[in-house]
């Protein structure tokens, strides 16, 4: 995450400055595009136009994560603000800020005067989040932050105790050692009564997961190739998107989804802004994303193995996502 000094200040929203946006662009791909397997970590799915294809992929029918989160935080957001009894809201990954009212209206039914800050990778996304809610949410005191939590997490120091709340499924974004290094950063971050609410979609049939992630309107296919847009914008590369196939995959170790881009032939991509020549085998895979799905038991090992505990657990009828609220292991009382 940014500390000021690193960002600059636009009207409402903290800006991630393009140099430093740039230079980890291009770490990124010079990393992911030399390794063997080639990928490239999710993050720079979304960019204005991936952004708006992911809040398209929410509204898809085969894509249910989004609406049964909505319908378990319908459920349990009273109880959430009345066991957290929190003063300010952070969203790690807020995108739309959509889902987050159902969280906003407990909190401040509760606490009048709470302040919300969302942390998103997408300027855009927060930039319209912050609009949308300044007006339906005249009084909310609103401190966003252009940032990606994943590689470098600094919560704002903001009145406790704090909810944060990281939703939508995207900790499954994070391979399994990533994922300990979040939590216990995490973990080292989190004040007394501070609290975690962390969504998880969890582990069912995998047809009924593959579907979510290879709709019958392509808008997913879209999704992942347009990272190959944003790198021939940004890096005056030559990505050929007809030459790439979306491909989806479910891993039953890991138990996990992965985003892959196919190479349909041979070819050569060039990078102009890296000096660099990419060579794909015809069939060769790049991996744009994984998603991985949850058990409840898994979740609460992987917790406590980090030092952190799921005091309550909300899920729906089919057992389809999960919503895990977190406290550290040693300040286990109720705030209030
Ligand atoms: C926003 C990361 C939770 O993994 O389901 C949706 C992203 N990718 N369809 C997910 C996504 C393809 C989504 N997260």
């Amino acid at each position: 995450m940014l500390t000021p000094a690193d960002a600059t200040t636009d009207g409402d929203a903290t800006l991630l400055q393009p140099a430093q946006f740039r230079a980890a662009l291009r770490s990124d791909v010079t990393r992911g595009l030399g390794a063997s397997p080639k990928w490239l970590p999710p993050r720079w799915l979304y960019d204005p136009l991936g952004s708006e294809l992911f809040e398209q992929i929410t509204q898809l029918p085969e894509y249910y994560p989004t609406r049964t989160e909505r319908a378990i935080l319908t459920q349990c957001s009273p109880a959430v603000a009345d066991i957290t009894g929190a003063r300010t809201l952070i969203e790690l990954g807020s995108g739309s800020s959509d889902k987050t009212r159902l969280l906003l209206n407990a909190l401040q039914e509760r606490l009048p005067g709470i302040t919300y800050a969302p942390v998103d990778v997408s300027a855009s996304a927060l930039a319209q989040a912050v609009a949308a809610l300044s007006t339906d949410y005249p009084g909310l005191t609103m401190a966003p932050l252009v940032a990606d939590f994943t590689t470098n997490l600094a919560l704002p120091p903001l009145p406790g105790p704090r909810l944060l709340a990281f939703l939508g499924g995207t900790f499954g974004n994070l391979l399994p050692d990533e994922r300990a290094v979040f939590l216990r950063s995490l973990r080292s971050r989190l004040a007394p009564g501070d609290r975690l609410l962390l969504g998880v979609d969890l582990v069912k049939d995998p047809d009924r997961i593959r579907a979510a992630y290879d709709d019958a309107a392509g808008v997913t296919a879209s999704f992942s190739l347009n990272v190959l847009t944003m790198i021939n914008r940004e890096l005056k590369a030559d990505f050929d998107l007809d030459a790439f196939e979306h491909v989806v995959l479910w891993d039953p170790q890991n138990e996990w989804i992965e985003l892959r881009l196919r190479s349909r032939r041979e070819q050569t991509v060039v990078l102009h802004d890296l000096g660099l020549h990419v060579r794909f085998a015809p069939g060769e895979d790049l991996r744009t994303e994984i998603s991985a799905k949850f058990r409840p038991r898994r979740l609460a090992d992987e917790m406590s193995k980090t030092g952190l505990e799921v005091t309550h657990w909300w899920t729906d009828p089919d057992r389809l996502y999960g919503l895990a609220l977190v406290a550290r292991d040693d300040d286990l009382t109720p705030p209030r």
